[in-house]
């Protein structure tokens, strides 16, 4: 399948990774040259890389070269759309700069192609009523790094095409993912991993705030009582300046 990725920040270009690895050509633009060449490194030298890939015994170099022919980094906009059946969009959490997109992609698009959102919470209402095909417009929220998680929270709403829910589902499946298809709700943020886990992290942020423990200690806690890879505080950090060595 041929897939355009837009915005190769810190999860657009570890999705284009992933969507280039289970077999598909992804075409992943940016407005910044600066994002797409930090993106092609990533994929390649970074610490989820296809070069480590094929140190750990992840891929073969064959498997690793052929991925890397089929994802291409560009700042063209108009190809990476108008080639794609998929696109997932991966911009700032802004929801006027997300509207915005989905109004272009609406309009470069073909009138079949499947408009998927990695936004972390805005509602699927916002962004397919933007559009003139809503039935073509769904979430498919991933975890960061992409590579590494299985998560896969895939939002839709009652016009949602049943088909655009089946063909997602099965495209995360091929990535490795565990699809798991849950309700929009219209006024809410956060969709479901994230409505529980900002719960959590207001108390986090409360302990810290009436001196109980410093965020550290909360981390530390967190880790040994619940098995989680990372503390709450060091998972924000995690995902908004990635997962360093
Ligand atoms: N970081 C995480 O852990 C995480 C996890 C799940 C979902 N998300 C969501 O994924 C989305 C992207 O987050 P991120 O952390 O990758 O952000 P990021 O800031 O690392 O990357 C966003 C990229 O989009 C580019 N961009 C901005 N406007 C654009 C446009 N009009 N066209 C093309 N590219 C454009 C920017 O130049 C930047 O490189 C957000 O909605 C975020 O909430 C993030």
């Amino acid at each position: 399948m041929r897939i355009g990725v837009i915005g190769a920040g810190v999860m657009g270009s570890g999705i284009a990774q992933v969507l280039a690895q289970s077999g598909h050509v992804v075409h992943c633009t940016d407005v910044a040259e600066d994002a797409l060449a930090k993106a092609h490194e990533g994929v390649t030298t970074g610490r989820y890389g296809f070069e480590r890939a094929v140190t750990r015994g992840r891929l073969d170099r064959a498997q690793a070269d052929a991925a890397l022919d089929r994802l291409t980094f560009s700042t063209d906009f108009e190809s990476a759309v108008g080639e794609a059946e998929l696109i997932v969009e991966c911009v700032p959490e802004k929801l006027d700069l997300k509207i915005k997109v989905f109004r272009e992609l609406d309009r470069l698009a073909a009138a079949d192609t499947i408009l998927a959102s990695n936004s972390s919470g805005f509602p699927l209402a916002s962004l397919a009523a933007s559009t003139d095909r809503p039935a073509n417009v769904i979430i498919w929220h991933w975890a960061s790094p992409p590579v590494v998680m299985k998560f896969a929270e895939i939002v839709v709403s009652d016009d949602t095409d049943p088909q655009v829910i089946e063909r997602v589902r099965e495209i995360a499946a091929g990535c490795g993912k565990n699809p798991i298809v849950v309700k929009d709700h219209p006024m809410a943020w956060g969709y479901v991993a994230n409505r529980v886990y900002a719960a959590m992290l207001a108390e986090a942020g409360r302990v810290v705030a009436e001196g109980v423990a410093s965020h550290e200690e909360v981390n530390q806690l967190m880790v040994d009582c619940f098995g989680w890879p990372v503390g709450p505080f060091a998972m924000v950090k995690g995902a908004t300046s990635g997962w360093k060595d």
